[in-house]
């Protein structure tokens, strides 16, 4: 298990400059954590390279993008995209003879989940035909990059992608009593995870989420020697989620989202770049505060802790800094709801006796309890019912905030890293925000 590391001190500004590039591993969506790290790249001048995670059509075949498909994505993104398909994952992958995962499951009937099991050889199969379609497209887009990055420049590759739920409408079915559900709705987390559908998302998941950044550290090597030996500098950084410091009770705690099935990948990408550091590849992950994002809308309740931000920011940068944010906020809110009441409701969740009782670093990632799913979803509805538009929520605001500053901390940091991962907590955002460097986020 990785030490708790928390950034104390805000980094000193890379030595990027015009010209260097940022390459997205993992596509650009139009409220992701990726748009914080573009920013700030363009921002100080360097070139932005996107790629994509492909498309898949009726017939089930990965294909790249079509033209239109592409130039929508590189006007989201505001640079050029190497049109190579990165899907990774294996729940499509066709398995010796029989229909991949994804269709197999599909004949399964929902009541019959916790009977289907996929043999460890048929999983290691699939997951190896996946994982070698993987590298060589990632292998692709390598070369591709090496005709393209100008002699002399330095290139960031930030690791973007998470996920591995496979495709399949039962897991929708699952999913939804897992991170959803109440009363008789309620499933519990470590039911889900130690059956056969279970073990198969942990498979899943880890190639998703952790492995494919080795494969890109890996594939990426020559290119990594043709640009060091040009004078320029290779950097990785991903995103990571293992808890958050937020104020709990007037002090910053550690808490974290429960139940965070994808922790143990997450604990897997932190070990890849401990691996790499050790051999002198600076490669970061940075474990990013709980934000609402296309990934995260499955995690109802994820988004309770960010609240907090809102004093966070007043304590380190003050009434001057934090004052459009809390007035932008605050005009959110319906007729006779204060902010004061958000964040008292919000803290009511974070101090409650029942998150103390199930929440320890030493044993993350927490499974879920029936009174906990079930005070969280009614407080994550009590904080929402308090905004006057449910699609203006001020944290989807906060948000903004969180990726933005995030991207700062992280271009920067990754130039001269401290530690092979890092936790970015509300504190040191916060002082971002008070900082020259943070200057215009809010
Ligand atoms: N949203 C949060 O609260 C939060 C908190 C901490 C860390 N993160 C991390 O930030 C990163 C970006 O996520 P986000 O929340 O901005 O959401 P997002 O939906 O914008 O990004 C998710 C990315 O994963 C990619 N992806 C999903 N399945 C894939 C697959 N099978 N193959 C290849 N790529 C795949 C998507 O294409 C996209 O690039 C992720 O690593 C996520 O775990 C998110």
């Amino acid at each position: 298990m990785t030490d708790y590391r928390p950034m104390t001190g805000l980094p000193e500004t890379a030595g990027y400059k015009a010209g260097d590039c940022l390459v997205l591993f993992g596509e650009l969506f139009g409220r992701g954590y990726a748009n914080g790290l573009v920013e700030e790249a363009r921002r100080i001048g360097m070139t932005v390279i996107g790629t994509t995670v492909g498309r898949r059509d009726s017939d089930g075949m990965l294909r790249p993008l079509t033209t239109d498909e592409l130039n929508e994505a590189e006007a989201l993104l505001g640079g050029r995209i190497v049109n190579i398909p990165l899907e990774a994952g294996f729940d499509m992958e066709p398995m010796a003879g029989r229909p991949s995962i994804a269709d197999q499951l599909k004949k399964v009937r929902p009541d019959d989940w916790d009977k289907i099991s996929f043999s460890d050889e048929s999983i290691e199969s699939v997951r190896a035909a996946g994982a070698a379609r993987f590298r060589t497209n990632t292998g692709q887009v390598a070369n591709e990059l090496a005709r393209t990055i100008p002699q002399g420049a330095s290139v960031l590759f930030s690791h973007v992608m998470a996920g591995g739920f496979p495709r399949a409408r039962i897991f929708m079915l699952l999913l939804n009593r897992v991170f959803k559900g109440t009363g008789d709705k309620y499933l519990s987390s470590e039911l889900f995870w130690e059956s056969g559908i279970g073990r198969l998302c942990a498979a899943s998941f880890d190639e998703v989420t952790a492995d494919t950044f080795r494969y890109l550290i890996e594939e990426t090597a020559d290119l990594r020697e043709r640009i060091s030996g040009s004078g320029g500098k290779v950097r990785y950084t991903a995103y990571g989620y293992h808890g958050t410091g937020v104020l709990v009770g007037g002090e910053y705690r550690w808490q974290s989202y429960t139940p965070y099935l994808p922790g143990y990948a997450k604990m897997r990408l932190e070990t890849i770049a401990a691996e790499a550091f050790e051999h002198g590849i600076p490669a970061t992950v940075f474990n990013c505060p709980e934000i609402q994002t296309n990934s995260s809308a499955l995690f109802l309740g994820v988004e309770i802790s960010l609240y907090p931000l809102l004093t966070a920011i007043r304590r380190e940068a003050g009434d001057g800094v934090v004052s459009p944010l809390r007035e932008r906020c605050q005009g959110m809110l319906t007729e006779g709801k204060s902010l004061e009441m958000l964040l008292e409701r919000a803290d009511s969740y974070l101090t409650s006796p029942v998150m103390s009782e199930i929440l320890d670093y030493g044993t993350w990632p927490q499974h879920s309890t029936r009174e906990q799913a079930e005070l969280m979803l009614a407080s994550s509805a009590e904080l929402i019912g308090m905004h006057a538009d449910q699609k203006q929520l001020v944290c989807a605001e906060l948000s903004r905030v969180v990726f933005l500053a995030t991207g700062r901390l992280m271009l920067h940091e990754s130039w001269n890293p401290r530690a092979s991962t890092l936790w970015l907590n509300h504190d040191i955002i916060a002082r971002l925000l008070a900082d020259e460097l943070g200057a215009g986020i809010i």
